[in-house]
């Protein structure tokens, strides 16, 4: 049977790559650190496949066509399809069989997901693939949320959804290794008058609740809670969809710093899959 080896979470901020040098130089190397141990755990844990729960900024999906939930199950994800993050695009592959058996299987549980042969992917998934898989040769199952353009799915349904997952991926009938990696948050403020405002109480609460691997208290927040931490803090439904496939599981946070010049804080952390 399938086994999950590992449970990352990572921002996706995409002034991570296109504009590093704006950041406090120590506050930029305490991060680039903790994706370097990221990508240790990762590389580590001998993975087949890593299952990729990300979002986007109405680069792939826009308001003709917003799913809720979106699975990529073609051969392949182009990405990214922004050209001014200093990430070359190319392909990204994608383990068919997973995304195929996942989005049936989900199906069959009542998640009623849509699902995509050809799948953009935009920084959302690209920053954090791209410094933790930068030869590309991890294959991937991309899950993509609607955590930008309301009414979004609620942060239940995103744990919900994650616990069918965990559950799937365990009766999955194959010997396949699998990673997960949440992607996005923490607070920030996108396109508004507060843009550059961070929400560090709110960011350190988070946290705590994914290193007690507390998932059922923050799949109990609601949009107006989120809110207190900016537009780009509904992300956060990444790291609950986390939290909900591997319930119980505690973690650790790798480092997280305020970052004003990036608009973000920016958090890193994982959750100890063998506890
Ligand atoms: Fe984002």
């Amino acid at each position: 049977m399938a086994k999950i080896v590992a449970a990352l979470a990572a921002a996706h901020d995409p002034l991570i790559t296109a504009a590093e040098d704006v950041a406090n130089p120590k506050q930029r190397s305490r991060i680039m650190h903790a994706f370097s141990e990221l990508r240790s755990v990762l590389e580590a844990s001998k993975p087949d496949v890593l299952v990729v729960f990300g979002t986007d900024h109405m680069n792939t999906f826009f308001l003709d066509n917003m799913p809720a939930f979106c699975i990529g199950i073609g051969p392949e994800c182009m990405g990214p399809n922004e050209n001014w993050l200093k990430i070359p695009a190319g392909p990204v592959p994608i383990d068919q069989s997973l995304a195929r058996y996942l989005l049936e299987g989900l199906m069959e549980k009542g998640f009623d997901l849509s699902f995509a042969q050809e799948m953009p992917l935009d920084h959302a998934f690209m920053v954090p693939i791209h410094l933790l898989t930068p030869r590309r040769d991890l294959p991937i199952v991309p899950i993509f949320t609607n955590c930008a353009a309301p009414p979004l799915p609620t942060a239940k349904r995103c744990y919900q959804i994650g616990m069918a997952l965990g559950e799937l991926i365990g009766l999955y009938n194959s010997e396949v290794r699998v990673a997960l990696l949440g992607t996005g948050g923490l607070s920030h403020w996108v396109g508004t008058p507060e843009t550059g405002k961070i929400n560090e109480p709110f960011d350190r609460r988070v946290l705590d609740l994914f290193c007690r691997g507390d998932g059922e208290t923050l799949a109990a927040y609601t949009d107006p809670m989120i809110e207190e931490a900016g537009n780009g803090a509904h992300e956060i439904r990444n790291w609950i969809t986390l939290l909900g496939a591997v319930r119980g599981k505690r973690g650790r946070v790798l480092a997280y710093e305020p970052i004003a010049p990036w608009i973000t804080g920016v958090g890193l952390g994982l959750l100890d899959v063998e506890a």
